[in-house]
């Protein structure tokens, strides 16, 4: 059992505390108001959590901020910076503006580069970006488990990563270093105008599809080819 502080009381910060909850971690619901975060915690009827402002919930061993780039999060968390020194910061924002047509930061940079940036010493790991909130409440999709897309340039915290989340409802997929969270948080850019389009809005996830694959299976069609030339 390990530690998870969530930073944010709204709809991701709520979900992902029962995620953890719910695979046995203590977690500590932080919020700018700790009564809220102590009356949400009583309707949910999770006795288990505890509630925190966010200096408590930045205590815990694993600290997972919920909340947008666009309302301040960099500064609001500036006060905890030596407390998520040397931890593992899951990072789940996507740079949203007011209105969700576009992000605020250019195709060159993401959320997830923003705050390793703005906390050096945290080790970022970039997960649930792609997971829209109305997921967590059923996320299976039938009966396929749908993908949480992870990045991190620190190898060792995405093991770490990888097993606090072991028996959570997701298939957890290795998306590489961190600067690919450019791709992924434009990723969900992407879900949220097609599922606007065909009315999935917000259920909808992706699943990356494949099958193992030798050179051998494309021999027919790439021996035609070569005796073509
Ligand atoms: N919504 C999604 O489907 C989704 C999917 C993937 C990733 N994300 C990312 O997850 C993060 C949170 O998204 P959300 O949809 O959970 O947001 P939300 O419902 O608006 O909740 C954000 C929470 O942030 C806290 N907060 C701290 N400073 C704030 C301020 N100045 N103004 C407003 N709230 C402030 C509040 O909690 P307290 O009042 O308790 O402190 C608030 O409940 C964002 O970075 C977003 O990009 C969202």
């Amino acid at each position: 059992m390990s530690t998870v502080g969530i930073l944010g009381t709204g709809r991701m910060g709520v979900r992902l505390a029962l995620l953890f909850a719910d695979i046995g971690h203590q977690v500590i619901l932080g919020s700018r108001d700790k009564e809220r975060a102590a009356q949400i915690i009583r309707e949910l009827g999770q006795e288990t959590m505890q509630p925190g402002n966010y200096q408590e919930a930045a205590n815990a061993e694993f600290v997972l901020p919920a909340m947008f780039l666009r309302d301040g999060a960099l500064d609001t968390l500036e006060p905890f910076r030596s407390q998520f020194d040397g931890k593992i910061y899951i990072d789940i924002t996507n740079p949203f503006n007011d209105d969700y047509t576009d992000f605020i930061l250019p195709w060159d940079n993401s959320g997830a580069e923003q705050i390793q940036h703005r906390f050096p010493k945290t080790r970022v790991v970039g997960a649930f970006k792609n997971v829209w909130w109305e997921v967590f409440d059923a996320p299976r999709f039938g009966d396929t488990v749908s993908d949480v897309f992870v990045v991190s340039d620190d190898a060792t915290a995405k093991a770490e990563f990888f097993k606090l989340v072991e028996g959570s409802p997701f298939r957890y997929i290795d998306a590489g270093k961190l600067s690919n969270a450019r791709t992924v948080e434009r990723m969900t850019l992407l879900s949220g105008e097609l599922g606007q389009r065909y009315g999935y809005f917000p259920r909808m996830n992706y699943k990356l599809l494949g099958e193992l694959w030798s050179v051998g299976k494309a021999d027919r069609v790439a021996t035609a080819i070569a005796a073509s030339h």
